[in-house]
């Protein structure tokens, strides 16, 4: 019988991590490509969990989330910058920040409306745009070089273009993924005044907000003057605590926003796990009393270490990661210019498997070779992963 798809979504492959996964899987490869970890979560939540099963919170939550949950978050948003939140208009739970992200678009975008979206990006922004009916506008972020040595960096002036083109929305990812760039506050100033001249409204997926290394600081978009009332923030306990398979994701927002995100959400999940955010509502409570998230920087540190040690030793020089999971290899001095090519290969001959950076443009002219490499790994699979890629310095 002959496929059909609709428009909408006839023009979406299949994802690349789904393919360099399989690709893995088939010839035995270390994976380092897609982004989740393979250590267990924290004992806290997980008995949290298998508590809440055993005590019956197995029905439909309400559709914006626990009680419980969104007076956790609300706590962890005052706790952390300063403001107080009502729970119950200014936090929604969702079925990861992948729901929120695509609620988002659905909720407050009308068809031919445009969306600043950084690029590399992490790979659900455009669909999700695509689906809402809306249209990207793609700006560049550049790799560090000698003028910025320290950090990926966007052109004020293509930035300043992009805006006077009136977007509806802008998405800010910081900690980013795929680069690791944590967007500084003259940058953040910047967004959020023109966000302000141009009446934009700002979506920051902040899901990596606990990783930051080297001394940068995380600062959220809308924690500056003037952007709380036009920013909806969202975020992960998948990343925070990893357990990506639990997929308990939340907003956070004037209640506007949130209103108009769960008018998309009540037609898309609806609700999301009742026991899963009943253990991430104590986990919220717990982690700042027990030292889990000092504790989840300092591992994630010396993975973050021990990734680009092995990569610059094997040939592939790293660029400079300030949080996140996730380090950028140059594959440039062993060859290749071709990134897809090259991650098939590593993935099928060396048996490692990493992502192609090209998959996170929508226009690939001129952007740089770069493979991207996972840290949120075991120090063992690193290890495992380190003999196999020192044959490269002898292949190359
Ligand atoms: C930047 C970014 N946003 C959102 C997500 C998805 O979050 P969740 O697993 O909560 O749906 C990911 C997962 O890799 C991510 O890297």
């Amino acid at each position: 019988m002959p496929g059909r798809s609709a428009h909408r979504v006839a023009s979406f492959g299949t994802t690349i991590f789904t393919e360099m996964s399989a690709l893995a899987l088939e010839h035995g490869a270390i994976n380092l490509g897609q982004g989740f970890p393979d250590f267990p979560g924290p004992a806290f939540i997980k008995e949290a969990a298998a508590a809440a099963i055993h005590a019956d919170i197995n029905q439909y939550a309400p559709m914006p989330g626990l009680p419980r949950l969104r007076q956790a978050i609300a706590a962890q948003w005052e706790r952390d910058h300063g403001r107080a939140i009502d729970w119950q208009s200014e936090v929604t739970v969702t079925s990861g920040a992948t729901e929120a992200l695509c609620d988002v678009m659905l909720a407050l975008l009308d068809p031919g409306e445009r969306v600043i979206v950084f690029e590399p990006a992490y790979d659900a922004y455009v669909p999700d745009i695509v689906l809402a009916g809306g249209t990207p506008l793609p700006v560049r972020l550049y790799p560090p070089d000698t003028a910025h040595p320290a950090s990926w960096w966007f052109d004020e002036a293509e930035l300043r273009a992009a805006f006077a083109r009136r977007p509806a929305l802008i998405i800010v990812n910081s900690p980013h993924n795929p680069t690791g760039k944590v967007f500084t506050h003259p940058e953040l100033a910047l967004i959020a005044a023109l966000c302000q001249e141009y009446d934009t409204l700002a979506v920051t997926d902040e899901v990596y907000d606990r990783l930051v290394f080297n001394g940068a600081t995380h600062v959220p978009l809308a924690t500056l003057p003037g952007m709380w009332e036009r920013t909806l923030t969202l975020n992960s306990a998948g990343k925070t605590f990893s357990v990506t398979g639990w997929k308990i994701g939340y907003a956070v927002g004037p209640a506007h926003l949130n209103h108009a995100l769960r008018q998309a959400h009540q037609w898309v999940t609806f609700a999301t796990s009742s026991p899963l955010q009943e253990a991430v509502a104590v986990a919220l409570d717990e982690a700042p009393r027990n030292g889990y998230y000092r504790d989840l920087v300092r591992e994630y540190d010396e993975r973050r270490i021990l990734l680009c040690h092995v990569l610059s030793s094997a040939g592939l020089a790293t660029l400079p990661v300030e949080g996140a999971y996730f380090v950028s290899a140059d594959i440039g001095a062993l060859g290749y210019t071709d990134d897809r090519a090259f991650c098939r290969w590593l993935t099928t001959e060396i048996g490692v498997a990493a992502i192609p950076t090209s998959v996170f443009y929508s226009d690939t002219a001129g952007i740089p070779g770069l493979a991207r490499f996972c840290f949120a790994k075991r120090i063992e699979t690193i290890q495992t992963a380190a003999p196999r890629l020192t044959a490269l310095r002898v292949r190359g």
